[in-house]
């Protein structure tokens, strides 16, 4: 039987960082769900795809091929796309993209698929949710808007993404508003999700309360 960790949340309440970190330290494998819709937004802009043309993006979610490397490489078609997938033109496309139902139902699949069979950690926003209702551990990640605008402001420093503080607040807010609001998928606390706000923590902080709940329901299971 796999064992799965399921991560929610809105983006920038560190669930990358924590799932990372759970990866590495308790050995699960980690696959990041927003870097998949990412590379599916990404392959329209190249092959300059509209939202509305679905039978063009039928044929792109047949020939997409996307590899989550255990370093946190995204090769999307053979081609290390790590960087290009947080790009601003990404990012500002990317939660229509996952609003489309066609390619959420492929995501969902895939991502389940990925998680046959396998420990993993896996982070999105509907995977205690909707891919692995049966999680083992379900947390919900939360934090204040302008602190996760702040966080998300000096990651991209470091990968020389230049996007203001003002640009990454709005593009956060608008991407909440959508993400929560979607027909399927949206985000949303699952039921049984321990929820954690991670405003004022640091990250060891956060990490080390999720261990101990992943550390208990190993036992629990044997
Ligand atoms: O986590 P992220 O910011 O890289 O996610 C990019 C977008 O993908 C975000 O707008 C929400 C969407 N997403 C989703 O709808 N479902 C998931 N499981 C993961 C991400």
């Amino acid at each position: 039987m796999s064992f799965i960790v399921a991560i929610d949340g809105p983006a920038g309440t560190g669930k990358g960082t924590i799932a990372k970190l759970i990866s590495n330290r308790l050995k699960l494998i980690n696959i990041d769900t927003g870097a998949m819709y990412r590379c599916v937004a990404l392959q329209m802009l190249k092959e300059n795809i509209k939202l509305d043309e679905e039978e063009k993006i039928k044929q792109l979610l047949k020939n997409i091929n996307i590899d989550l490397k255990d370093d946190g490489m995204v090769y999307l078609n053979g081609v290390d796309v790590t960087e290009k997938i947080r790009s601003k033109e990404v990012s500002d496309i990317v939660s229509p993209v996952s609003s489309i139902k066609i390619i959420r139902t492929c995501m969902v699949e895939m991502q389940r698929n990925l998680g046959k069979e396998k420990d993993v950690v896996m982070e999105g926003r509907d995977i205690g949710t909707v891919v692995f209702p049966n999680a083992d551990v379900k947390i919900y990640l939360d934090a204040d808007v302008h602190e996760r605008a702040k966080r998300r402001f000096l990651q991209n420093k470091e990968k020389n993404i230049d996007m203001s503080y003002e640009e990454i607040l709005e593009n956060i807010k608008k991407r909440d508003e959508n993400d929560k609001n979607k027909e399927i998928g949206a985000l949303k606390v699952a039921k049984d999700a321990i929820v954690i706000d991670s405003t004022n923590s640091a990250i060891e902080e956060v990490y080390g309360k999720i261990e101990e709940i992943i550390k208990r329901k190993r036992e629990i299971n044997g």
